[in-house]
């Protein structure tokens, strides 16, 4: 059995059978020699992967690289992103390259570009075919210009040539020459890649964990300068400096620092007004890592000190983190989490007296009753204050591809866009009391304990090596409570605006970190503090 692989660590034994050749990218922030040279040590295992879920002994799967672009009426142009998919398979994060995968002959071969020395001179090279092989688990790295006769001959003795989509069949393959038996397959190998990608390899987790240390460390560092912030672009700066200080220069999403009422904006990102006198900073961030994202939420309490409503609210929501977190395991429904989430924060809002019984139960008495707690949940009412889903895969996206099932429902687009909608589909009002009752239908165990059962029908079951968001939160988006509960009488009756409005200033709450799933349980990712340790490092203890 294969040794766990500690991924920091270059370790080159050629005559040991346990040792794998490791390349660390950018090892440690320092040492990192040129940023854009980066391979994954485990893409020929990835290639056999895809290849399993594929489900065919023969074929060529071509993935083409990303290239350089150019911004509208400009000579300048975004930060280079390599596509996905191709890295997975390849491990390179440069432009201009491709990869195929010649699955009967279990061969993978990176094409890459020449960099003349005219283009050195203005951005520097590129690695060669050896300094490729070295770094990586490629069979073969050949100059792209080659490509075209490569793929001429190849795909004639294959019987299928694998593509993410149309546009991405090869403009120098003579289609005139095949043989009338070669297929091109522009369907299969998306839903293959994604489903392949769901449960991450060691090497991933490996690249995620350290995109997770980093983002820790710099929310660590706003914690610590928290009090002298005088505008919410300050916790912005200060965060970018800390990621970008351990050579991680880019960011798995736009960077959300939203106080007071924009802290009720699930994605703000103008980072730009002043945060005196407002009770809490939400700060959304997270770094990349050799293309792996993190993503991680803490709400800060501005001043360092919670008001009433604001420690109210922000011990709701710990708690539906912490007892969501609590589930994980191999077999828990992911949807299970989410109505879970719902039932502690319908719990809390009436404990609260934000939210009422609606029809006859006594709203003077503190602690809510479990049948209380479940006739309000079902009139789907808690999705005013949390109003998105509990969270989402992790992995070379931030709301990475969902696989042939999505986390809370049962279809799955293929698409990279998948893990967005996994979290973002299931905000109405609508469908949490729709999951209420197929959950409830399917017999699903719905009490406030934490341990439920699932059905594959409800939404996918977790497995060990998928990395998850745990990402409960509370909000007061004025705008929206108003238009789609507090304007509708039969939802309004739940809500007790008189003590909603000592709770508008508390903007929003969100605490998110990202789980590995283990065999037999899981492991918490993020380590940016929280809680007491939270306050005492906004405090200066
Ligand atoms: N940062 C985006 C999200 O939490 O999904
Ligand atoms: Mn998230
Ligand atoms: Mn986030």
């Amino acid at each position: 059995m294969e040794a766990a692989v500690n991924y920091d660590v270059v370790s080159i034994d050629e005559f040991d059978a346990l040792c794998r050749y490791c390349y660390a990218p950018r090892v440690s922030s320092l040492q990192a020699t040129n940023a854009s040279w980066l391979f994954i040590t485990v893409a020929k295992e990835h290639a056999n992967k895809v290849t399993r879920q594929l489900g065919v002994k023969n074929g060529l799967v071509y993935l083409p690289g990303k290239g350089v672009s150019q911004w509208e009426d400009s000579d300048m142009g975004p930060p280079f992103r390599q596509r996905r998919f191709f890295y997975y398979m390849s491990g390179a994060n440069f432009p201009g390259c491709a990869v195929t995968y010649d699955i009967g002959a279990d061969n993978l071969t990176l094409w890459i570009p020449y960099t003349p020395p005219s283009l050195i001179l203005w951005f520097g090279t590129t690695p060669t075919p050896e300094e490729c092989l070295d770094k990586s688990d490629l069979d073969n790295v050949k100059y792209i210009a080659d490509l075209p006769n490569y793929l001429n001959s190849t795909v004639g003795e294959v019987c299928s040539l694998y593509v993410l989509r149309a546009e991405q069949i090869p403009k120098s393959l003579s289609l005139g020459l095949l043989k009338p038996t070669i297929k091109i397959d522009t369907s299969s190998l998306m839903p293959a890649m994604a489903e392949a990608r769901v449960v991450k390899s060691d090497y991933e987790v490996a690249m995620i964990r350290r995109a997770n240390d980093i983002s820790s460390a710099a929310h660590r560092a706003v914690c610590a300068g928290l009090r002298q912030y005088a505008n919410e672009c300050e916790a912005e700066a200060a965060f970018v400096r800390a990621c970008v200080a351990e050579n991680a220069h880019m960011q798995s999403y736009p960077i959300i620092a939203g106080a007071g009422p924009n802290a009720a904006t699930l994605h703000y990102d103008a980072n730009d007004q002043p945060i005196a006198g407002r009770q809490h900073l939400v700060l959304d961030a997270g770094a990349e890592w050799a293309c792996y994202a993190s993503d991680v939420t803490r709400t800060l309490p501005v001043g360092g000190r919670f008001t009433a409503e604001g420690r109210a609210v922000h011990d709701v929501v710990a708690r539906m983190q912490d007892e969501c977190i609590a589930m994980i395991a191999p077999g828990t429904g992911f949807r299970d989490m989410h109505l879970h989430a719902h039932r502690v924060a319908t719990q809390g809002l009436l404990e609260l007296g934000i939210l009422r019984r609606g029809d006859g139960g006594d709203d003077n008495v503190d602690a809510a009753t479990a049948e209380e707690v479940e006739r309000v949940l079902e009139s789907g009412v808690s999705s005013a204050f949390f109003p998105h889903g509990l969270g989402h895969h992790v992995g070379l996206e931030v709301h990475d591809v969902a696989g042939k099932q999505r986390l809370m429902s049962t279809v799955s687009p293929w698409t990279v866009g998948s893990g967005r909608k996994n979290k973002r589909d299931i905000v109405l009002r609508e469908d949490l009391v729709y999951m209420i009752k197929s959950s409830a239908t399917a017999g699903t165990t719905t009490t406030t304990t934490t341990t439920t059962t699932t059905t594959a029908a409800l939404g996918r079951p977790l497995e060990p090596g998928m990395v998850v968001t745990v990402e409960p939160g509370i909000y007061f988006c004025r705008e929206y409570i108003e238009a789609y509960y507090l304007n509708k009488p039969e939802l309004a009756r739940y809500i007790d605006t008189d003590v909603l409005d000592r709770y508008w200033g508390v903007g929003g709450v969100r605490i998110e970190d990202c789980i590995l799933v283990t065999e037999d349980g899981y492991e918490n990712l993020t380590t940016a503090p929280k809680g007491e340790e939270m306050l005492k490092i906004i405090n200066g203890k």
